[in-house]
């Protein structure tokens, strides 16, 4: 596992504002006609085939909850996925409430992450890549069949770490 650590740069919000980060991915990102990336938070970033946001404003191909578009995807048919959920459940809550879409019980709990995770399990080919952007270097994990490769961690002294994983399905 390789740790990249770039100490106190700007942070932003958005991981595509960060070149180490973006030219990862766009690196990862391979341009053939038969490679399914998706994006189920993708917002204004289409770097992915596939995307998906709740926010009808981004004018994605899908615009469902993330849990129920990874749903509808079949079982080991993506590539890779770029996962950059809300930071916590309080933001995830905010979006609901903002755009006034009704929320069900478990978007105000953390098993909404647990249940994400889960789904990007199942849809992943072995061997798929998952980057995961957050607060933690969490990703989605050993329980769920994924080795970590790669860690990119954004420092600066006065805001949190933005962490970067790259894992891929075992
Ligand atoms: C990329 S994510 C989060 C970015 C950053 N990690 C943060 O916490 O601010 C932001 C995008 O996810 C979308 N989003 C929020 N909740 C969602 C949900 N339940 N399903 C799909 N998209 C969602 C928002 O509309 C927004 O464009």
């Amino acid at each position: 596992m390789n740790i990249i650590r770039y100490k106190d740069l700007n942070i932003y919000n958005d991981y595509t504002k960060q070149p180490q980060i973006l030219e990862k991915i766009k690196n990862l990102l391979k341009n053939k006609d038969d490679f399914v990336s998706i994006n189920p938070f993708a917002g204004m970033n289409k770097l992915t085939k596939i995307n998906n946001d709740i926010n009808k404003a981004y004018n994605t191909e899908y615009q469902l909850d993330a849990l129920d578009f990874l749903k509808n995807i079949k079982d080991e048919s993506v590539d890779l996925v770029i996962y950059d959920p809300p930071y916590n459940i309080t933001r995830l809550i905010k979006y609901f409430d903002d755009l006034n879409i009704k929320r069900k019980l478990y978007h105000t709990r953390t098993q909404y992450w647990t249940f994400l995770k889960t789904e990007i399990s199942r849809i992943i080919k072995s061997n798929g890549c998952v980057i995961s952007i957050g607060y933690n270097s969490g990703g989605i994990g050993k329980k769920n069949g994924f080795k970590t490769v790669d860690i990119i961690v954004i420092n600066n002294k006065t805001k949190n770490d933005i962490y970067c994983l790259i894992e891929n399905k075992i």
